[in-house]
């Protein structure tokens, strides 16, 4: 039995925020913000998919291998996410719509699940909370979260903001490819059979497609604001 001083207080809950949403909504933005708003960790969690995609093709494998994808899950390593020639393909449109496909299979998401709920609820840097962005979130990783969002905005605006954003890299692209490919994932995200992106119960709505930045992230915090602060 281990002595532990009576007068030793319990550790604090972390507070999480959950924010999810479709493709070029806003959400990772957002999320961003709140967690330098409130100085909480933030995890992208789609670029944990996006890591399983690329181990996979790295690997040589076959995207709709479902044992490479587990493999892959199983082999993550969440430091090398920021690491720079992986971080900057883990961005790129090919790798988003591998990361749909192997997103799609149950047992690749069993095996994220609980470095997803260990983040959340024990943040690095013994920060007091945590935003973690995604698809399900609110409804699956974390649905006791104490405030979520579900962020969306028309299928057209996200296209021309993914486009802008990808055409950078590859001058060849065009609007109507990216549009197609925002509207597969969509498709793919919203009608598969195992955690479908799909707004909580108790996830506040916010349309982003007439909104700047500033407005956006003005609605949103006020949106979390009415949850933590009421
Ligand atoms: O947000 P993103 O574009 O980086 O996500 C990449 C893919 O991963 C996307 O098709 C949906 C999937 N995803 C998911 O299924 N669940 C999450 N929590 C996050 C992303």
């Amino acid at each position: 039995m281990t002595d532990t001083p009576l007068t030793e207080p319990l550790p604090r809950a972390a507070c999480i925020i959950a924010v999810d949403g479709p493709a070029a909504s806003g959400k990772g933005t957002l999320a961003r913000r709140l967690a330098a708003h409130y100085d909480f960790a933030y995890l992208d969690t789609g670029a944990l998919y996006r890591a399983v995609a690329l181990g996979v093709m790295d690997a040589g494998d076959q995207i709709e291998d479902e044992s490479a994808a587990v493999r892959a899950a199983e082999n993550l390593n969440m430091a090398r996410l920021e690491e720079g020639d992986f971080a900057a393909r883990l961005r790129t449109a090919d790798t988003g719509l591998a990361a749909s496909v192997v997103a799609a299979m149950a047992p690749v998401r069993a095996a994220i699940l609980a470095a997803q709920r260990q983040f959340a609820t024990m943040p690095p840097d013994n920060k007091a909370g945590a935003v973690l962005d995604g698809r399900d979130i609110g409804t699956v990783v974390c649905p006791d979260a104490a405030a979520k969002l579900f962020i969306t905005a028309r299928a057209e605006i996200r296209a021309q903001r993914r486009f802008t954003e990808l055409r950078e890299n590859d001058g060849s692209l065009s609007f109507e490819t990216v549009l197609a490919d925002i509207q597969a994932r969509d498709g793919r995200d919203a009608n598969r059979a195992t955690a479908p992106m799909k707004q909580a119960d108790d996830a506040a709505l916010l349309d982003t497609s007439d909104l700047s930045i500033e407005e956006a992230f003005a609605a949103a915090l006020a949106r979390v604001e009415a949850k933590l602060n009421p």
